[in-house]
């Protein structure tokens, strides 16, 4: 780029390459994760040898780099292991044990499966068949697994997954199961965790230095030199760390950059990330909340309603409106704080009182318009 005093003219732009901060971008660089990369290689590695691999549990919040490892990791066995097929599936987009036995369908075979007529069955069939006479071990991960937890359809698909080798003998399948949570709070089939057994791999928040560095390689890639100074990636930096997810933090590299372009500047200050961080963190919270279980929104509702409330108060609404116990509660109230959707004032010795007081993070007015959606 050419720069010609200190404005930008209408034909410059800050952005040396825009794709670097689109989400689906595979970072070249994936630092702070090496031990779960470890692992994930660690627990693959037997198809190396035939066998069929571990299963795998990734398990951490929104933004801490689980689909990015995956991704990753199958690169590697793409590389190295020819007798290993991965597949990648969204479970948000493929909420059906038949939609996802369709993509597998689609990746092994390379082609969808004939739209109508087509049953389950017959599908599991041809996939058995494809990886028997091909001599392949598949390996299934199941991103944002979460969004399977409705009607049990989650136990259905492990089960037809984990079970293929005494349906269809000679198949070799694991799974990776990635859930977007801080723990395991579905409590899976009896039957499915005598055969689903999985090793977990946690994937922490990264730490305030961590999510700069992050954002700092990022920046340098994408931009331009000298588009953004040290104290401007602080301040994204903050930013990132208040909402808990690096996604804000790249997206508002993106915006602030867009914004610092709108005033025909040639850099970015602290003001364009304060503006863009409203849009940014809309962002996140609409992925959170559409991640969230029935009685985890109910309990968001009720708190948008009203400012603060005692945590007795809004579990006497909650039973009502869902008819769970405390226990249930309880959970979903913790999960809610360690996803940083709500405060509570006693963050660790009060955790179990009902007089604690709660209040919502985010604008009543956008917490009830995601609720809608
Ligand atoms: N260590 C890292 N280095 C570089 N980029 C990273 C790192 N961790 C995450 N990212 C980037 O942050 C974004 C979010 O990461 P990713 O999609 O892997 O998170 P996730 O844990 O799967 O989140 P979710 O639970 O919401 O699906 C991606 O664009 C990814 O490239
Ligand atoms: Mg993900």
């Amino acid at each position: 780029m050419i720069m010609s005093g200190k404005t930008l003219m209408w034909d410059q732009t800050l952005f040396r390459r825009g794709e670097i901060f689109e989400f689906d971008h595979i970072p070249e660089h994936f630092a702070h994760r090496d031990s779960q990369i470890r692992s994930l290689m660690f627990g693959v590695r037997p198809a190396m040898q035939g066998m069929r691999p571990l299963d795998l549990m990734c398990v951490g919040p929104p933004g801490t780099g689980k689909t990015t490892a995956v991704r990753k990791a199958f690169e590697e066995l793409g590389e190295h292991a020819p007798g290993v097929v991965t597949v990648h599936v969204n479970c948000q987009a493929n909420q059906t044990r038949y939609t996802i036995f369709s993509s597998i369908f689609h990746k092994l075979i390379g082609h969808a499966p004939p739209t109508s007529g087509v049953s389950f069955r017959k599908i599991l069939d041809e996939v058995a068949k494809y990886l028997i006479q091909n001599e392949k071990i598949l390996i299934v991960a199941l991103d944002d697994i979460n969004y399977l937890f409705h009607e049990k359809e989650v136990d259905n698909v492990l089960y037809s997954l984990l079970r293929a080798h005494e349906t269809h003998p000679g198949t070799k399948i694991s799974v990776i199961a990635i859930l977007s949570d801080d723990r395991m709070t579905y409590i899976f089939d009896p039957k499915v965790g005598s055969i689903f057994l999985p090793e977990e791999i946690p994937f922490p928040v990264y730490a305030w230095d961590e999510l700069k560095s992050i954002l700092r390689d990022r920046a340098r890639l994408g931009f331009y030199d000298g588009v953004i100074s040290d104290g401007v990636l602080d301040a994204i930096a903050d930013y990132t760390s208040d909402a808990g997810d690096i996604r804000v933090g790249i997206d508002l590299l993106k915006r602030s950059g867009l914004g610092a372009e709108q005033r025909a500047s040639m850099t970015i200050s602290v003001e364009d990330v304060r503006s863009a961080y409203k849009r940014s963190r809309m962002l996140h919270l609409s992925r959170m909340i559409s991640s969230l279980s029935e009685g985890e929104r109910a309990i968001l509702a009720i708190l948008a309603k009203k400012d603060v409330l005692t945590a007795g108060d809004v579990y006497a609404e909650f039973h009502e409106t869902v008819g769970l116990g405390y226990t249930k509660f309880h959970t979903m109230l913790n999960k809610l704080v360690s996803l940083r959707l709500i405060d509570t004032d006693f963050p660790t010795a009060g955790m179990h009182g009902r007089s604690r007081t709660i209040k919502l993070r985010y604008g009543a007015d956008d917490v009830l318009m995601l609720l809608q959606r």
